[in-house]
């Protein structure tokens, strides 16, 4: 509360001044934290990719499991957004499965379930999938998975982005990893809080910064 006050007071003297200084108090998002890919990003084509993950084209039957939306921008470290920046989303299904033949896992597959996006940003740098929420697995005895789903962001002028978002409040955050890598204070940026949107869905906001090459 107090840095906010100091804040403003400080920006409404430089304003005063002719806002030459604004730009240096003003709060500029930080890159985003990278991390693996993993050994399931989708290794063959499929007809349907769009932001829909909930609904193949052609199949009567929708996913298994809680439908959410994840929504976001993606900015450079300016805040400006970053239009046309190529968007690929891929995860497991509600049972913790991916569709891919690295997936030795016993947990069933869901044929409806399209786990797999590949989206452009718009002239705001917005995205937006329609999902659902993918189950934890296991990876060896004494470590799971939480539920997270993978992003990879690509834009000419800036390097490549690949990273993995996780769901606000999971017990297996805390123990993760991958999740644990990632420097305390840069983890709540791929920690995403959902809470009541449109359509019955959960909704939450992943924001992606991008570094400019
Ligand atoms: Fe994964």
């Amino acid at each position: 509360m107090a840095d906010q006050v100091r804040f403003s007071r400080r920006t409404a003297l430089q304003a005063a001044m002719g806002g030459l200084a604004l730009s240096v108090t003003a709060a500029l998002p930080a890159a985003t934290p990278t991390q693996t890919a993993g050994p399931f990003f989708p290794k063959h084509d499929q007809a349907d990719k769009d932001l829909d993950l909930t609904r193949i084209e052609g199949h009567a039957k929708t996913a298994r499991g809680e439908v959410i939306v994840v929504e976001g921008r993606v900015l450079d470290e300016q805040g400006q957004p970053v239009a046309e920046a190529l968007v690929d989303v891929w995860q497991a299904n509600m049972h913790g499965r991916y569709a891919h033949e690295a997936d030795t896992s016993t947990a069933p597959l869901d044929p409806d379930f399209q786990g797999w996006a590949r989206l452009r940003t718009d002239a705001d740098g917005r995205f937006r999938v329609r999902t659902i929420k993918p189950g934890a697995y296991p990876v060896q005895a004494n470590w799971s998975r939480p539920p997270h789903i993978h992003f990879k962001v690509a834009r000419r002028g800036f390097h490549e982005l690949t990273t993995q978002m996780y769901f606000a409040g999971d017990a297996l955050n805390d123990i993760d990893r991958l999740l644990l890598a990632v420097p305390e204070a840069d983890r709540p940026k791929l920690v995403v809080a959902f809470t009541d949107g449109v359509e019955g869905a959960k909704a939450g906001t992943f924001e992606i910064v991008l570094r400019r090459a």
